[in-house]
């Protein structure tokens, strides 16, 4: 598997992925460069079988801080459990820990797959709500949360000695 960043000839590949996850599909704008938000794909034979970005929120909105959020990780049914998830997720946060303290995701409050696999991350719930940033529960609520920089952890859990 090779994990690189996306670019505007990949939204074709992309949205294929969301369609067979019966996602909605990526507008074209969500691969126009931005020093903000990374774009990955996971790409294993030679095709792309995963995508993942990021989002920077620059204001708070509806209980939702301001910051950065990973977002619209999808991976292609055939591909499940193979731990490509799980290399986005890494890739990314990665990426907002060069950047930023602390990093958001939110997913639907039965969505196991999703809460499992950012459960490695170290995410803490800070809200339940219906909607956040735009996006719907598909029943009562979406859970919102945020994880720390590991090293902000250490440091903060000293600071508490
Ligand atoms: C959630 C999703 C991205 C996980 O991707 P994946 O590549 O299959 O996940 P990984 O192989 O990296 O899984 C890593 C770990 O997460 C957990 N996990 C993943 N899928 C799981 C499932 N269906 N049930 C329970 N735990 C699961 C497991 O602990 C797994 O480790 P293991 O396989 O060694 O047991 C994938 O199921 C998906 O695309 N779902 C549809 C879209 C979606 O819900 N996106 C997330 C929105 S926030």
């Amino acid at each position: 598997m090779i994990i690189r960043p996306a670019s505007a000839d990949d939204l074709a590949d992309i949205n294929a992925v969301h369609e067979a996850c019966g996602r909605r599909a990526w507008d074209p704008a969500v691969l126009d460069h931005s020093d903000d938000r990374l774009v990955v794909v996971a790409v294993v034979d030679g095709k792309i079988v995963a995508a993942a970005k990021t989002h920077h929120q620059s204001t708070p909105e509806g209980g939702a801080p301001q910051g950065y959020y990973l977002g619209g990780l999808a991976v292609h049914p055939s591909h499940r459990r193979e731990g490509i998830g799980l290399a986005l997720t890494r890739v990314r946060v990665e990426w907002v820990w060069a950047r930023a303290d602390t990093v958001h995701y939110f997913t639907d409050e039965d969505n196991i797959a999703s809460l499992q696999m950012h459960a490695a991350f170290g995410f803490e719930e800070i809200a339940r709500l219906p909607t956040i940033l735009g996006a719907q529960a598909n029943r009562e609520h979406l859970v919102l949360f945020r994880a720390t920089r590991p090293g902000d952890r250490r440091a903060r859990a000293t600071d508490r000695t």
